[in-house]
């Protein structure tokens, strides 16, 4: 099948796309990710026939493992965290081609050990496959991890022929503008671009997909998808989690690099861009790097663009939840944000004057993603002077992301009576209503499409310097200032004060997903 007809906006999880005979490589294989998401996914892929007959799994680490003692842990990760439970033959099928290379992530030879360890299997197979190379590990070993891959010969493995070797480059994709551009240059001394494959798992998500094709399969959005009819757009990413174990990572990181300058940037891309030219990988990614350029550098510093805040102890599902600076691993002076709310505006002729706020947080109120598009309100005049109240509301159309997946559009209706009375009411679609509730996740889209060679749901390079040119500022600003302006919430609520006068300006109030 042509590439151009192979993307995932119209084939999905198709059983007709067959993946080349492949290798995959997992580094960081014994890691919190590989457990949770990789081999869960890997295992469902397996269930759903959609792994090409000769799929192998090389798990790489430090961490000195037997084969048997890696396809245990395997195991255990798929009992644990898999939407599916174990299925013996379709797991059976994998753990029989699963080995482990134990090595570190800067030493050449180890790499050397990798590179004829995947030649064995060629060989006892008596064919070439395709090596995928999955970076799992902290950021901090991806540049030597990718140096290796091109020392020693992996890299450039089948180049120029279709099982060429592929890279998965886990997020962060660096910490700042600077960082991402260095780790693009390392990128690009080993691989071209059409290796590899920088995820943000949010992409791989049904609802996010769908969006575009309710944007672009839809007629009756895109005279309405502009300046003239749409007032604002909110796009919230709430957590109702705290940072649990990985305070060392948050800590490094928090919630605008975690969160905002990814997730909820791809989510803004999508709502935003002009329509693509074809659904082709590079027609879309080129439409979000041209929204992306076009957002207004953010106004920084008091009454800017920006709010951050920490969440503070507070009751989450009738349980008391400590503060951020109470949680393990976390410096009591800590000024790493758990929540950030921006305010963007896109310089083009499609949203001149539409702020787009942008919310994410940890130990917020509930789990809850949404994008809402809300529409200028109504003239009320027409039922002006009548007996009651024509507090005419906005319509609101809105994409839940997750949990509970779906859209509701709010309409202004008549209450049933004789006197003229209107209400609110919200028209609902629900995936799971529709089409069943156990749909694939994100991982195993994501592997699949890269096993594949389609690189649409990933980020492409000049894309993540895009997001970080915009963030940097803030990053860079926030560190200059240390704690002062650090707003708080109470764990269980929806954010800060400070994020609600960021919408005042224009009037407007963040909405409860
Ligand atoms: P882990 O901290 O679990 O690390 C993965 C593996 O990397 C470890 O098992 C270890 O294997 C090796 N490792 C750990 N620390 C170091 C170090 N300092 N230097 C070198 N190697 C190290 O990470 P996760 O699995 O949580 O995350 C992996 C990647 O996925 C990260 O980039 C993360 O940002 C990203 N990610 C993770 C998510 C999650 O929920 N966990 C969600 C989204 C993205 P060994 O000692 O055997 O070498
Ligand atoms: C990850 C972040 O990228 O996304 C985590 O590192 C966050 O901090 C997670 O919890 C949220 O993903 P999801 O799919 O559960 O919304």
């Amino acid at each position: 099948m042509a590439e151009s007809q192979r993307h995932p906006f119209l084939h999905g999880l198709s059983k007709h796309r067959g993946a080349p005979p492949t290798v995959v490589v997992i580094f960081g294989a014994s890691g919190d990710l590989t457990a949770r998401k990789l081999i869960p996914a890997v295992h469902n892929l397996s269930h759903d026939s959609l792994l090409p007959a000769d799929f192998y799994l090389v798990g790489y680490g430090r961490k000195a493992l037997l084969d048997d003692e890696f396809r245990g842990m395997a195991a255990e990760a798929i009992r644990e965290f898999s939407r599916r439970e174990l299925n013996p033959e379709a797991w059976g099928r994998v753990a029989a081609h699963t080995s482990y290379v134990a090595g570190g992530y800067d030493e050449r030879p180890a790499f050397e050990k990798l590179a004829a360890h995947i030649d064995a299997i060629e060989q006892k197979l008596g064919r070439e496959v395709q090596r995928l190379f999955y970076i799992s590990t902290p950021p901090s070993v991806f540049a030597p991890i990718i140096i290796n891959l091109g020392a020693s010969g992996l890299a450039g493995k089948h180049l120029g022929t279709p099982l060429h070797s592929k890279v998965i480059i886990e997020k962060p994709f660096g910490k700042d503008l600077a960082s991402a551009r260095e780790l693009n240059r390392t990128i690009r001394s080993v691989f071209a671009e059409n290796q590899v494959y920088r995820i943000d798992h949010y992409l791989g998500k049904e609802t996010v997909q769908d969006l575009l094709v309710q944007r672009f399969a839809n007629a009756i959005f895109e005279p309405l998808w502009n300046r003239n009819f749409i007032d604002s757009v909110q796009i919230t990413v709430a957590e109702e989690v705290g940072v649990g174990m990985r305070g060392g990572y948050y800590e490094q990181s928090g919630c605008l690099r975690d969160m905002i300058q990814n997730h909820t940037m791809q989510l803004l891309a999508l709502t935003a861009m002009e329509p693509p030219g074809s659904l082709d990988a590079e027609s879309i990614r080129d439409e979000k790097v041209k929204v992306l350029n076009a957002i207004q550098p953010l106004t920084i510093g008091p009454a800017g663009d920006v709010a951050r805040a920490q969440y503070a102890m507070g009751m989450i599902g009738g349980k008391a939840a400590v503060g951020y600076l109470d949680e393990a691993g976390i410096a009591v002076d800590s000024n790493t944000e758990t929540y950030a709310a921006l305010r963007l505006s896109i310089n083009n002729w499609r949203w001149q004057g539409v702020p787009f706020y942008l919310r994410s947080g940890k130990r917020m109120a509930r789990r809850a993603s949404e994008i809402a598009i809300n529409f200028r309100r109504p003239p009320g005049t027409l039922f002006a002077g009548q007996t009651t109240r024509f507090d005419l509301a906005a319509n609101t159309l809105s994409f839940q992301i997750q949990p509970d997946e779906g859209l509701s559009l709010i309409l202004n209706t008549k209450v049933p009576g004789l006197e003229t009375r209107t209400q609110p009411v919200k028209m609902s679609f629900r995936y799971a209503t529709t089409f069943g509730s156990n749909t694939a996740e994100a991982y195993e889209r994501l592997v699949l499409d890269a096993m594949v060679g389609d690189g649409t749901l990933f980020i492409r390079g000049d894309e993540a310097e895009a997001s970080w040119k915009l963030c940097t500022p803030v990053l860079d600003y926030w560190r200059s200032v240390g704690r002062s302006g650090m707003d708080a919430y109470s764990a269980g609520s929806w954010g800060p004060p400070s994020a609600d006068v960021l919408l005042a300006k224009h009037h407007h109030g963040w909405r409860q997903p």
